[in-house]
């Protein structure tokens, strides 16, 4: 049986303006086998806190010249993504990776496309805010700014009240960064014909497929992701000046080890392209044909990519409790 997800968030959300700050979250049912995701031990989720980070999340005041927000790169219609290879960041630098889907981001153990250590979304929403290799949203050590834009707003003044009661001072990047957490864990997709034992006759041949070419070893359990690392045949050679040879050229014959990149979500990955950590596979065919798996040859291609589209989720695209936060204001004054 297939709850309504976006029902239910969607009224815990609206009952929060009404009962104030209080720990009232409830989550909705997920399919057998999957538990309420792990939290941060000083995050709890909360209807205001889930309100507050999906307003932040669509804010362009969290970047350096009000141009860019979360939502910017990471579009709902898209599986969060944003359509492109890599995203310019404010001051004109180049993206250096793709920009990954959101969905069900609540159970990744590590986030990002390499084993940067990241492990929360309260941390990793730091990076594009203050990262600077490359600049996104441009608000490294601009903590006055951050919390002076926030304050000035008589709404957010009251939603932050509400979201952490008892908590003194001007907003801040923690606050941010908790709210933010709290709103990417609502992002929940498993509504697909293949979570619903839906899946029209060609795609139940690519499932087969995708078993028995050994895609399920990386791309395993309920998101399609062992959540891990690996080389995959995708790294681009490394260029003379890469760290990798400490700043001398490379002695002849030593070759660094290749990067490695953590397996991708499937989930929604028929809306997420361009593909791959660098964004250069325009389709999902070249994508998968991009693994130097030797097992790739003969497979049943159309199959397998009925399967893949069997992986989206109409509902979690359109759900408009992820989308755009209302207009007015949801904490009376
Ligand atoms: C300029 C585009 C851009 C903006 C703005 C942006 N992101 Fe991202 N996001 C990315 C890219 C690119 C990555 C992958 C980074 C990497 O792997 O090194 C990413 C990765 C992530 C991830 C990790 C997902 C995963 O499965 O590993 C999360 C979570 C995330 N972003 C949330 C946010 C939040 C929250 C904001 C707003 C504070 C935000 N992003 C703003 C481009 C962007
Ligand atoms: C050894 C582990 C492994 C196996 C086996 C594997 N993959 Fe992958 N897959 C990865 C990794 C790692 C990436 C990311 C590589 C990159 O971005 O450069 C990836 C990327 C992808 C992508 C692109 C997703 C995106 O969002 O960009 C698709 C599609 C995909 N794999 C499908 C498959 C299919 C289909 C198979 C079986 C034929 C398969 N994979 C086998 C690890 C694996």
């Amino acid at each position: 049986m297939r709850v309504g997800i976006a029902g239910i968030i969607g009224a815990v959300v609206l009952a929060s303006g009404a009962m104030g700050a209080r720990a009232d979250w409830r989550w909705p049912s997920f399919p057998a086998g999957v538990s309420a995701p792990a939290l941060p031990a000083e995050n709890g989720m909360s209807a205001a806190k889930v309100a507050l980070g999906r307003r932040l999340f669509y804010d362009r005041a969290l970047s350096h010249d009000g141009s860019m927000a979360c939502a910017d790169c990471h579009q709902q219609a898209r599986g969060f993504t944003d359509g492109l290879p890599t995203h310019v960041g404010v001051t004109g630098d180049m993206g250096v990776r793709n920009v990954p889907g959101l969905a069900n981001v609540a159970w990744r153990s590590g986030l990002t496309w390499t084993d940067a250590g990241i492990t929360t979304l309260e941390a990793q929403a730091m990076v594009p805010m203050t990262g600077t290799k490359p600049v996104e949203m441009g608000m490294a050590g601009r903590d006055g700014d951050l919390a002076a834009r926030l304050d000035a707003d008589p709404c957010y003044r009251r939603m932050f009240a509400q979201a952490f009661p008892g908590a003194k001072g001007a907003a801040d990047f923690a606050r941010v960064t908790a709210a933010l957490g709290a709103f990417q864990r609502t992002m929940i997709s498993f509504g697909s014909a293949y979570d619903r034992g839906a899946l029209p006759p060609l795609a139940a041949k690519g499932a087969a497929q995708f078993k028995a070419s050994g895609c399920a070893s990386c791309h395993s359990g309920p998101d399609l992701t062992d959540g891990k690392v690996h080389y995959v045949g995708t790294a681009a050679p490394r260029e003379s000046d890469d760290p990798a040879y400490g700043g001398k050229p490379p002695p002849p014959g030593f070759e660094p080890p290749p990067e490695q990149f953590r397996t991708p979500s499937l989930r929604n990955v028929a809306v997420t392209g361009p593909w791959l950590h660098d964004g250069k596979a325009d389709s999902i065919d070249g994508a998968i044909r991009r693994h130097a798996a030797a097992h790739l040859t003969g497979i049943d291609m159309p199959a397998l990519l009925a399967f893949l589209d069997a992986l989206t989720d109409r509902d979690f695209l359109k759900n408009p409790a992820l989308g755009p936060p209302p207009v007015g204001c949801p904490v009376p004054t």
